[in-house]
C-alpha cells in the first residue's frame, strides 16, 4: 500500500515567492490568485474547505463555496441550523482553506464569524435558481432522514407552497456568513518541499508580513 503512495508522490517547480513583490493588501493578493485560479483550475476554484469547532473544542470540516469577497471578508451561504451553523453560534471563530491543485497553491484564512445581515441574504437568495431555493426549505441540513425517498417527500411538500412561478421566499434558517479575517496565508510550492509561505497578521490599524519556514 505505502509502495503506491511513495508512486504519488509530486515535485514542485515554481518561481520563488517574494514577499516584497505581493501586494501590502493581503485581499488584493487574494484577488490575483483567486482571478487566475477562475482561469486554471479545472473545476469550482471558488471551493474551499471550512473548519470549525463546537463548544468542546471538537473540530469538524467541509467544503462550502466562496460567493463574495468584499472589503471585509469571505462571504459563504448555508443552513444556520446545519452542524456548521451550531457550531459558529457557540464558536464563531473559523477557518479557510483553499488548495488549487493545478498551482500548486494553498491559501489558509482565519478569523472571526459574523452573519450577513438578512439584506444581504435576501439578495443572495434572489439569486439562486429556483430549486436550490426550494432544496434551501425542504432540507434540515445535517439531520438525519431514513431515505431519499423521504427527502423528495419534504421537497414534494415545498413545491406545494410555492406553486408556479410564485417567488420563493428565504428561510429564515438559511443565510450568509461573513469571516472576517485575521490572519492570511499564501503557500507555494516548491523543490523539494522547501515551499515559500507568507503570512499578513492583521494589527489594530495594519496588516504586517512575515516569511514562515515550510
Ligand atoms: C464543492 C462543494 C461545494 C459545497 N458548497 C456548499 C455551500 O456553499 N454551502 C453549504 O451549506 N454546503 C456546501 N457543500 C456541502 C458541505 O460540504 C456539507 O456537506 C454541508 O454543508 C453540511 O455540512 P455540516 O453538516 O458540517 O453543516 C458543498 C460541498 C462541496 C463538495
Amino acid at each position: 500500500m505505502l509502495e503506491s503512495f511513495a508512486r504519488l508522490r509530486k515535485e514542485y517547480q515554481n518561481p520563488p515567492l517574494r514577499a516584497e513583490e505581493l501586494d501590502a493588501d493581503p485581499f488584493k493578493e487574494f484577488e490575483k490568485w483567486f482571478a487566475l485560479s477562475v482561469e486554471r483550475e479545472p473545476f469550482e476554484a471558488n471551493a474551499m474547505t471550512l473548519a470549525t469547532a463546537d463548544e468542546k473544542g471538537r473540530p469538524s470540516a467541509r467544503v462550502v463555496l466562496l460567493k463574495e469577497l468584499d472589503g471585509s471578508g469571505f462571504v459563504f451561504f448555508t443552513n444556520y441550523e446545519s452542524k456548521k451553523g451550531h457550531d459558529l453560534q457557540v464558536n464563531p471563530q473559523a477557518a479557510l482553506v483553499f488548495f488549487w491543485a493545478a498551482q500548486h497553491r494553498q491559501v489558509r484564512v482565519e478569523g472571526r464569524i459574523e452573519k450577513l445581515s438578512d439584506r444581504e441574504s435576501d439578495s443572495y437568495f434572489a439569486t439562486r435558481p429556483r430549486g436550490a431555493q426550494l432544496g434551501a426549505w425542504a432540507s434540515h441540513q445535517s439531520r438525519s432522514i431514513p431515505s431519499r425517498d423521504d427527502f423528495q417527500g419534504l421537497l414534494s411538500a415545498v413545491e406545494e407552497r410555492f406553486p408556479g412561478e410564485e417567488t420563493v421566499t428565504r428561510p429564515p434558517h438559511w443565510g450568509g456568513y461573513r469571516l472576517i479575517p485575521d490572519q492570511i496565508e499564501f503557500w507555494q510550492g516548491q523543490p523539494s518541499r522547501l515551499h515559500d509561505r507568507i503570512q499578513y497578521l492583521r494589527t489594530d490599524t495594519a496588516w504586517t508580513r512575515r516569511r514562515l519556514m515550510p
